[in-house]
């Protein structure tokens, strides 16, 4: 089978399907079964995302289980900085702590970006098995944090409301704040780069918190970040599809996806689909987006959340995707009236 004749390839060359394909954020995670046994075996997060076999292993539970159209690479956002030299942790129940940057000086202490490579390894190889691995139909899909997200994580050390201490180090300390910028623009290129290299098909970049970006300051910190990153991948790997996550960018999505080009835009469940049909499809492929609670509850109100979606999107190119990823909570019964509300 060509690559073009996969659906999701279809999707993001700007192709309208008659069903759209589809899969779903974290749909490798607490909520199966399987996962949970394959983490139990792996220990800790950290050790399921630095061991390929296991990391392919969860990649692939929910392809085996559900048959998606798209396998996301299991990884986390958080190797990148840890590949950069800072100290990263996973508490179980709370979430990820890093150690903190608070000043530009502290950027001195970590490594170069061509050294990035040598802790990520691993994930080039978990990459190279499931290129191998999957199903020919169906589409691998690696990813990274957009810096600004990345920046949140590491200035605070952990995950924070309203991304205070982020906001406030770029107002403080602007030139400190731009050179972690610059550097976080630069590394990710390059680990999306090392991701296709390895057999990722298309890459998908999370900028989660775009939403607390000041309005003024969406341009700089979300587009033009997101800008660079896909010109320097295509210096090196042209067509590659890229997918922008600004998550609660509002309407700034539709500047984004102008200036920056991206093959398809995730939307998130804040976001009306026909809004997004009229003004943001016309222009790109959109991929979202199901409310991850619907999964929790499923129903009639599942079912007919999906059509809606569906029917919204019908008239241009769509990914069905949620509006962020699926929780623990989440029953994996439910993701079968889903597909079944879906595909028929
Ligand atoms: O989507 C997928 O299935 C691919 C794998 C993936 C994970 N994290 C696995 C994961 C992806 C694409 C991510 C992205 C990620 N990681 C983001 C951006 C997307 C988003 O959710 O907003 C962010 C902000 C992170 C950082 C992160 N990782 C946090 C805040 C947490 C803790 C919260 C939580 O859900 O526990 C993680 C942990 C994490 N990353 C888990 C998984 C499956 C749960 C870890 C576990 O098994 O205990």
């Amino acid at each position: 089978m060509q690559r073009n004749e996969k659906s999701i390839m279809r999707a993001l060359a700007g192709e309208t399907l008659p069903v759209p394909p589809v899969w779903m954020m974290r749909q490798a995670g607490r909520y199966l079964p399987e996962y949970r046994a394959t983490r139990t075996q792996a220990g800790s997060f950290l050790d399921l995302c630095y061991t390929p076999e296991l990391a392919a292993e969860v990649t692939l539970q929910p392809i085996r289980r559900y048959g998606f159209d798209a396998a996301i690479l299991f990884a986390d956002i958080l190797l990148l900085p840890q590949a950069l030299g800072a100290d990263l942790w996973f508490v179980d129940g709370e979430g990820p702590r890093l150690s903190t940057i608070t000043s530009g000086a502290e950027l001195d202490r970590l490594k170069p970006i061509e050294d990035i490579h040598e802790t990520l390894a691993p994930v080039y190889e978990t990459v190279r098995i499931l290129s191998r691995a999957l199903p020919q139909e169906t589409t691998l899909i690696g990813f990274a944090g957009a810096p600004w997200t990345v920046a949140t994580y590491m200035i605070a050390g952990r995950g924070t409301k309203e991304q205070g201490p982020a906001r406030r180090m770029m107002y403080a300390d602007p030139e400190g704040f731009d050179r972690l910028m610059d550097l976080l623009t630069e590394a990710t290129a390059e680990y999306l780069i090392a991701q296709i290299e390895a057999g990722a098909e298309a890459v998908k970049l999370f900028d989660s918190w775009a939403g607390a970006l000041p309005g003024g300051l969406f341009e700089k910190y979300a587009t033009e970040p997101a800008r660079r990153i896909i010109d320097r991948i295509h210096s090196v790997a042209p067509g590659v599809p890229v997918i922008g996550f600004p998550r609660q960018a509002g309407e700034k999505v539709i500047p984004f996806v102008k200036a920056t080009g991206v093959a398809a835009c995730a939307i998130d469940t804040n976001v009306d689909p026909r809004w997004a049909a009229e003004n943001l499809q016309p222009l790109t492929c959109v991929q979202g987006n199901l409310d991850p609670m619907l999964l929790v509850t499923g129903g009639d109100a599942l079912v007919r959340s999906v059509r809606e979606t569906v029917e919204a999107f019908a008239d241009g190119p769509h990914i069905f995707n949620l509006g962020h990823g699926i929780t623990p909570e989440a029953d994996p019964a439910n993701v079968d009236v889903m597909l079944k509300a879906l595909r028929g």
